[in-house]
């Protein structure tokens, strides 16, 4: 188990008064448990993954993959930082805008409540962009759920937030600005009534209890398949197609997803 200490490799870290040797060679390990994990491959990125998570090892005082691996095992907060590190949650408001438009016009037809997922929200643009979105059509906040999920805690915690960076709003006018956010020195802090109209919760799509959340008259998934292979974006498929209400609707994937 502690092979790790005894191999010669550059000694850098020193823990109470002890060398102690570190190890990052096996990173194919630590990529293959990543993607079982979160379906996020890195299989032709591992020097980028290695640089992360040399530096997240040594932030947490781990001097090899293998130690990592064991202690993810157990300690389930330095697996969520873990998965924090490695993903990517770039996102904006009224992005694909077009997508948002067709959804907009689905719903209006509708004659009943409906509920909307978000899979994954990042850090709740998407989401509130929706809303905001709806509201504007005329749709009222009575007629519409929307749930957003996504697998890293701080991306969720930022959703909930609702306080953003210009650069996220920048598909936004001044007058949707003005009327949904106020602003605070160089942030936009969203208005609590469009925060009310979603609800954020951390989830992995490929654990049991994203099914949990109940079936959805309409789906968007976008911008996360580009991080998965191509057996992994079939299983991820598979699975947000049972979340469906009704078989026949299409979900609403990122233009880069598919390929
Ligand atoms: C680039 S963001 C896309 C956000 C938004 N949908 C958009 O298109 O702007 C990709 C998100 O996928 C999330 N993600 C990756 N694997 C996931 C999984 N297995 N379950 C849930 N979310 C996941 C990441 O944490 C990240 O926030």
């Amino acid at each position: 188990m502690f092979d790790w200490l005894f191999q010669k490799k550059t000694p850098t870290q020193e823990q109470n008064n002890i060398q102690v040797v570190e190890d990052f060679s096996n990173i194919q390990s630590l990529a293959e448990y990543f993607k079982t994990l979160s379906g996020v491959t890195f299989d032709k990125q591992l020097s980028i993954l290695n640089s992360k998570a040399k530096t997240f090892c040594r932030s947490h005082n781990i001097f090899s993959y293998d130690m990592l691996l064991e202690k993810i095992q157990t300690d389930h907060e330095l697996r969520q930082d873990l998965i924090n590190r490695l993903t990517t949650n770039e996102t904006f408001f009224y992005r694909e805008f077009s997508q948002i438009e067709q959804l907009v016009s689905l719903v209006k037809q509708e004659r009943q409540k409906i509920r909307i997922l978000c899979a994954p929200s990042a850090t709740g643009e998407e989401s509130y962009s929706i809303a905001i979105a709806l509201l504007e059509a005329g749709v009222s906040s009575s007629d519409f759920e929307i749930v957003g999920i996504d697998i890293n805690s701080l991306a969720i915690k930022r959703a909930k937030e609702g306080l953003y960076r210009e650069r996220n709003l920048k598909n936004l006018s001044y007058e949707l600005r003005t009327r949904y956010f106020d602003q605070q020195e160089d942030m936009y802090a969203l208005h609590q009534n469009i925060k009310n109209l979603v609800s954020f919760y951390v989830c992995n799509i490929f654990e049991a209890e994203f099914q949990n959340l109940g079936k959805f008259d309409y789906i968007f998934s976008r911008n996360m398949l580009i991080y998965f292979d191509t057996p992994t974006k079939k299983r991820a498929i598979e699975i947000l197609e049972s979340m469906r209400k009704d078989p026949e609707k299409a979900i609403f994937f990122g233009h880069a997803d598919l390929f």
